[in-house]
């Protein structure tokens, strides 16, 4: 669980986006960290703290002046053991106050009283003129300035009625901004160009020939160098996936669109990793117009014509990224998987232990490099594209 044993004060003030933070109360929750509510008297007019007592499975404190705390300081004893102070939503109101360092209620006490190793991040929920307003602005600076950090606000639909930037993130993707702040920030500064996903080669307008590669692998390394603070650019054939949260997809179907989109952008990206099952062959005479039955025993006559190689001619460079390539092989794998590195002209090459991997959402893998090569231990794609990007971050210095 990406959350596991993480301890987290979930702060709510006034806004009618507190509905959202019952679901990402749930989705900490499921996520293994524990949540501990904390609401100022504004945000109880939205939501109440039975609701968010019932989702957190925890007292929620709304009062400094509470005395079911022991030595009646909730304001240290709640944030003394905590991993993260999460204010969502956070108010106009209470931007100011945390850029002022107010101590006027228990929220706003325990965020200015919490020891500076505790992270503090603030999902903005307002009506977009009072978002564009200049003081808010102002504050919104000062918090960045002050180390806090901001969390959205994103454009959109807004409760009042109006449409602009001042609308919460959406819990799953405040729980994913959540996420990647546990994890170490290997990528910072980094742009990273990824392919994931099987390729389709068409061979009239209603088939084609594909793969068995559900992107799983691809997506989960595009999300784990998102989390590691890279700009993450992700060209995918058809998959069902949903796009990893600020990752930036390129849809392509052919093995063709995929070389030319990556050779468009492959410069000034620092990283290339092509996880793509990409089609060794399209169908040469593919028909305009569906093929039709024509008798008994009548069967078309495909011809065949070899995909660029993707992988090698972003490798082939003259600025080229660091280049990390993939195999599959259903035999020998150890073999042909440093002889494809070689071929390749690249500098690391992930080999999956066994071609069964597609569509599971567990993997091995094996890494080749000229060191020679290294096994990691059996896990979940999400975890292990978190070990290869650090891998790989490693092996950049
Ligand atoms: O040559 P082979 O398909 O076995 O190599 C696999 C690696 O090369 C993967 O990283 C895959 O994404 C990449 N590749 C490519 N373009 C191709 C074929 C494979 O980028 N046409």
């Amino acid at each position: 669980m990406d959350l596991a044993g993480k301890r987290i004060v979930l702060g709510l003030t006034g806004g009618v986006a507190c509905y959202k933070a019952a679901e990402l109360t749930r989705g900490l929750s499921k996520a293994g960290a524990s949540v501990q509510v904390v609401m100022t008297r504004a945000a109880t007019h939205f939501i109440t703290p039975v609701t968010m007592q019932a989702l957190s499975g925890r007292t929620v404190y709304t009062d400094q002046w509470d005395d079911r705390i022991a030595n009646n300081m909730p304001h240290i004893d709640l944030t003394r053991d905590a991993d993260a102070i999460v204010i969502a939503p956070c108010s106009t109101d209470f931007m100011f106050k945390l850029a002022h360092g107010a101590c006027d209620d228990l929220l706003s006490t325990l965020c200015v009283a919490r020891p500076i190793t505790v992270p503090l991040m603030v999902a903005p929920a307002m009506n977009v003129e009072m978002w564009q307003n200049p003081a808010t602005q102002r504050n919104a600076a000062q918090l960045r300035a002050d180390g806090i950090a901001l969390l959205g606000p994103d454009a959109g639909e807004q409760a009042c009625g109006e449409t602009g930037m001042g609308r919460m993130l959406e819990p799953e993707q405040l729980l994913e901004e959540i996420i990647a702040s546990f994890q170490s920030k290997a990528l910072a500064g980094k742009r990273v160009l990824l392919t994931a996903g099987p390729t389709f080669e068409p061979i009239d307008p209603v088939r084609g020939i594909t793969n068995l590669s559900s992107g799983k692998m691809g997506y989960a390394i595009a999300r784990a160098a998102r989390e590691a603070g890279a700009e993450v650019t992700l060209v995918s054939g058809p998959t069902a996936l949903e796009t990893p949260y600020g990752v930036h997809r390129i849809n392509v179907q052919t093995a063709q669109q995929m070389h030319d989109v990556v050779l468009s952008r492959a410069a000034g990206n620092d990283i290339f990793i092509a996880v793509a099952a990409v089609a060794d062959w399209r169908v040469a005479n593919a028909s305009e117009q569906k093929l039709k039955k024509t008798g008994a025993g009548d069967v078309p006559q495909l011809e065949f014509a070899q995909n660029p190689d993707i992988l090698a001619a972003v490798a082939a460079l003259p600025d080229k990224p660091y280049c990390v390539g993939f195999a599959a092989e259903s035999e020998k794998l150890l073999e042909y998987g440093e002889e494809k590195r070689r071929r390749k002209g690249i500098p690391l090459l992930v080999g999956n232990i066994g071609h069964q991997t597609f569509g599971k959402d567990e993997n091995e893998l094996v890494l080749f490099d000229d060191a020679g090569h290294q096994r990691l231990p059996r896990a979940d794609k999400r975890t292990l594209g978190r070990v290869l990007v650090g891998e790989i971050a490693r092996r950049l210095g």
